[in-house]
């Protein structure tokens, strides 16, 4: 049985129009546009994590680290390329870079509608803290979840 391998590395410059296309093909009404990719990636260099398999570009993470707090800004995978532990792979190095700077908690947003993320999630340990009524554009409610780091 062949595996690719997962390569993680930094966002780069280069990588931008692919991430649009991962982007675009991930997120129907959302999608971050360029311009808020490049604020992300000003803001949060280090936890821009691209994720390669045989060169090319599958997926992303972004993540920002505010205080002893992290957020959770975006992850997405290439619909060709998921549930082959892209995602998976992403956070744990995420949560492992998270772990070393002394981060406790972990927090994102997702939409009350993505049934499939918020399974992903909770497969990773995160629980539902509260709804955020009328969230996004389209009026969908935002569950907030989080994770203890632990160790
Ligand atoms: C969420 C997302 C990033 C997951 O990426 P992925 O590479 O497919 O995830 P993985 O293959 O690493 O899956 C990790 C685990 O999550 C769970 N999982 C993944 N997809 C799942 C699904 N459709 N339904 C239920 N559980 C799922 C599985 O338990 C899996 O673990 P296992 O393979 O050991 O059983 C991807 O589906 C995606 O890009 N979705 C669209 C964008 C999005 O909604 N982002 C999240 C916004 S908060």
């Amino acid at each position: 049985m062949t595996t690719n391998k997962i390569n993680l590395r930094c966002f780069s410059l280069t990588d931008l129009n692919r991430i649009m296309e991962i982007e675009h093909a991930s997120f129907a009404i959302d999608s971050f546009s360029e311009d808020i990719f490049m604020s992300w990636y000003h803001k949060c260099p280090y936890l821009f994590i691209v994720a390669e398999i045989s060169g090319v570009v599958v997926g992303y993470m972004i993540t920002c680290i505010t205080h002893k707090k992290s957020y959770v800004a975006s992850i997405a995978v290439d619909p060709a390329y998921r549930h082959k532990s892209v995602g998976k792979t992403l956070v744990y190095f995420t949560f492992n870079h998270l772990k070393t700077s002394g981060v406790k908690i972990v927090e994102l947003e997702v939409r009350s509608t993505n049934i499939e993320s918020i399974r992903f999630w909770e497969n990773l340990g995160f629980s539902p803290l509260r709804t955020i009524s009328n969230y996004y554009n389209d009026g969908t409610d935002a569950l907030k979840m989080r994770k203890l780091l632990g160790g």
